[in-house]
């Protein structure tokens, strides 16, 4: 299929009421054939090449790595984009306790290389922004490219009392408040405080099964 999309920044993502249980219904538009969906079980392969494409073996050594290894993903924040059914985008969020202050971690970041500059990566980051502030979190940190990341509102002065448990690029290492002041306290280091991944020793088959723990 083409893909033939020319805003980057289509009209705000009818973000449709949320239920009350709080699981946000997908940003659909008419005869839009991208889609924004939480990940599933069967994302996993999909994804993780999408991410070896992107990143490369260097993802596994990133400092934010420390903050998501043998963590599972904050609960409706782990979205995908699919193009046709199939997977042509990534962004996860992880909970983190940012020197005293609860926050999201967001990252990776992907889209595949042949679907880029179609605003599916502005789709992912605001739905997610959406769906990170519709859940009550109060405020997100991310490390990457200042540029990209200010258009949704990202600045390092947020981060400045923070750190990172390993080394990053400052300029890199960005906040956004989701409510007003959350991060004017946040001093010190960021940990991770997402619920633990509990892999079964049985050998890795498409689909495997991760238990929510803690
Ligand atoms: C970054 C990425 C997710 C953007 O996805 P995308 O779907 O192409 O993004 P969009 O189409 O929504 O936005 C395109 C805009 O972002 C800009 N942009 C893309 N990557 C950028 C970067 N690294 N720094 C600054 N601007 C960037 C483009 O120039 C374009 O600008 P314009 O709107 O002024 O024309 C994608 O390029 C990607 O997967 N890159 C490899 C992985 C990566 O670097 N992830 C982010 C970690 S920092």
């Amino acid at each position: 299929m083409t893909l033939l999309m020319n805003a980057h920044r289509p009209a705000a993502a009818p973000f449709q009421a949320l239920p009350a249980l709080g699981l946000p219904a997908p940003a659909l538009q008419a005869a839009d054939p991208i889609t924004i969906d939480v990940e599933r079980e069967s994302d996993v392969f999909a994804r993780e090449a999408l991410l070896d494409t992107a990143f490369g073996p260097a993802r596994f050594r990133k400092t934010c790595q420390k903050l998501r290894i043998g963590r599972l993903p904050a609960r409706g924040l782990a979205l995908v984009a699919r193009l046709d059914g199939q997977l042509v985008g990534t962004v996860r969020l992880w909970h983190v306790m940012a020197g005293g202050v609860s926050a999201l971690m967001l990252g990776p970041l992907a889209v595949d290389s042949r679907y880029r500059e179609h605003g599916i990566g502005t789709r992912l980051m605001d739905e997610a922004i959406l769906r990170a502030k519709a859940y009550g979190h109060e405020a997100i940190l991310l490390v990457g490219d200042a540029p990209y990341y200010a258009r949704f509102g990202f600045v390092r002065r947020h981060t400045l009392g923070l750190r990172l448990p390993g080394p990053v690029e400052n300029d890199r290492f960005l906040g956004l408040e989701l409510q007003a002041g959350a991060l004017a306290t946040a001093k010190g280091l960021v940990k991770a405080t997402g619920a633990v991944a509990i892999v079964s020793r049985r050998p890795m088959h498409q689909g495997q099964r991760l238990r929510r723990a803690g």
